[in-house]
């Protein structure tokens, strides 16, 4: 038996420290909670991906009083994207949340389901897609959504 360590690094900006392009889509994301449909979970959550073409798209989370049939704001921004732009990768992805009066202090952590979807992207387009996650107290980078789902399940597992 070994042991091995998956290690992930995560850079932690303060949003002047940012590229202008950055800058906005994290912007983007914060007013987008705004837009947010939450009166179930009054966590309202913001997203604005950046394409490799330069254009912006931004979105919020959707919920139903059927839970499950709601959909993450992640996803809704992505798959918004993806169906206006299906050639065009997705560079980045920016994603903030609002709730009880405030942005989080913490940078918001997307759900697993919001990953492995953004993960898709990935293999889809062949190259990373890095993510940035707002709070309060600074924004964390990474490199590729990889890097949040460690030892994850892609079509090349399946070769
Ligand atoms: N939510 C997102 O939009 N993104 C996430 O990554 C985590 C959760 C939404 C789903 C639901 O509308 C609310 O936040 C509470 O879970």
């Amino acid at each position: 038996m070994e042991t091995q360590s998956i290690v992930t690094q995560v850079q932690l900006y303060q949003f002047e420290e940012l590229a202008p392009d950055y800058q906005k889509i994290v912007t983007l994301a914060k007013e987008q909670t705004g837009k947010s449909y939450s009166p179930y979970s009054h966590f309202a959550v913001g997203a604005a991906v950046l394409m490799e073409n330069g254009e912006i798209f931004a979105g919020s989370n959707q919920e139903n009083a059927a839970y499950p049939s709601g959909l993450c704001a992640e996803r809704t921004t992505m798959f918004y994207a993806n169906a206006q732009r299906p050639d065009v990768p997705i560079k980045a992805i920016a994603i903030a949340a609002y709730t009880n009066d405030d942005y989080l202090e913490d940078p918001v952590a997307p759900c697993g389901a919001c990953r492995q979807a953004l993960l898709e992207n990935e293999s889809r387009f062949g190259q990373p897609l890095q993510v940035l996650l707002y709070g309060k107290k600074g924004i964390y980078f990474v490199e590729s959504i990889k890097d949040l789902l460690p030892l994850c399940f892609t079509k090349e597992s399946m070769q």
